[in-house]
């Protein structure tokens, strides 16, 4: 399917690897100049080289740390107007509830929904002007599934998903979108490094960490990258204007409930 973006330029948060990666990837498949990012100079760096290798787009990577101003504005300084944004950043780690301070806390809800918000104002208004934006934050299956020591992602998320579910109405007129992707268990560095927590805290191998993670879900498997970035880029096509304020969970079908 030609997504009918060609040509249109696309940030995209924290991409360097796994599901940002992904959809970097497909977006500048389908066309699009792309901003890939991350806080590792090589790696960026060289993602962004195979990027542009493997669809003949324009990538540019931008090392910066998208938490903090300087590194918003590292972004917004290699495409001042973007028609397409993706918000992705790293989530909190695994911990108990009871162990969060006020400050660990105030971090959580700044990484996880507070930036979002801050880039979403720099990038909205010419997006409006243009009659054209597509922005899609990924957020994740724990904002509908709560899952117990990811309360603080989980609820800067879910507060994320309520803030823009406003403002997404606000702009939907100028053809300009915000949608969710929430993803389940997905098959990236991220999930790798909490399977060998699981492992070591169980005394079990990584292998039967997985085995058993990947049993509680019914499509008996991980969801892999690039199924994602499929996603996401058609959220982001030119075909997805009428599609606004949604929450599409990819989790191959663990959320149990109908709706
Ligand atoms: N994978 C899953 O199954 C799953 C499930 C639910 C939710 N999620 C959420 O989805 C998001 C992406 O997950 P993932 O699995 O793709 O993670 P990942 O494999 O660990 O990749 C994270 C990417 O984000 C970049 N990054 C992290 N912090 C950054 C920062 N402050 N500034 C710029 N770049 C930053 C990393 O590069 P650098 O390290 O070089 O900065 C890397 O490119 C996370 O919020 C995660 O919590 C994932």
């Amino acid at each position: 399917m030609d997504l009918g973006i060609a040509g249109r330029k696309a940030i995209v948060c924290a991409s360097s690897r796994g599901l940002g990666r992904a959809c970097a990837h497909h977006l500048a498949a389908a066309g699009c100049e792309v901003i890939v990012n991350g806080r590792d100079k090589a790696k960026t760096e060289s993602t962004a080289a195979e990027i542009a290798k493997a669809t003949g787009a324009k990538v540019t990577p931008v090392i910066a740390d998208v938490s903090t101003a300087a590194g918003q504005a590292a972004l917004f300084a290699a495409m001042p107007e973007p028609d397409i944004l993706v918000n992705n950043n790293a989530g909190p780690p695994f911990r108990d509830f009871r162990e969060l301070d006020r400050q660990k806390m105030i971090d959580g809800v700044v990484a996880n929904m507070i930036v979002a918000i801050e880039l979403i104002q720099k990038a909205i208004d010419p997006m409006s002007a243009k009659k054209f934006g597509r922005i899609v934050n990924i957020t994740s299956g724990s904002v509908k599934m709560p899952i117990g020591g990811l309360d603080l992602s989980s609820g800067a998320r879910a507060g994320l998903t309520a803030f823009l579910a406003g403002v997404s109405r606000q702009v939907a007129a100028n053809n300009v979108t915000i949608n969710f992707i929430l993803p389940g268990s997905f098959d990236t560095d991220r999930l790798g490094h909490n399977m060998e927590s699981v492992a070591k805290n169980q005394n079990i191998t990584v292998e039967q960490a997985r085995a058993a993670r990947t049993a509680t879900v019914p499509a008996r498997r991980f969801g892999q990258p690039d199924e994602f970035g499929a996603a996401c880029a058609f959220l982001c096509s030119a075909h997805a204007g009428y599609i606004t304020g949604q929450n599409l969970l990819i989790d191959g079908g663990a959320f149990p409930g109908a709706f």
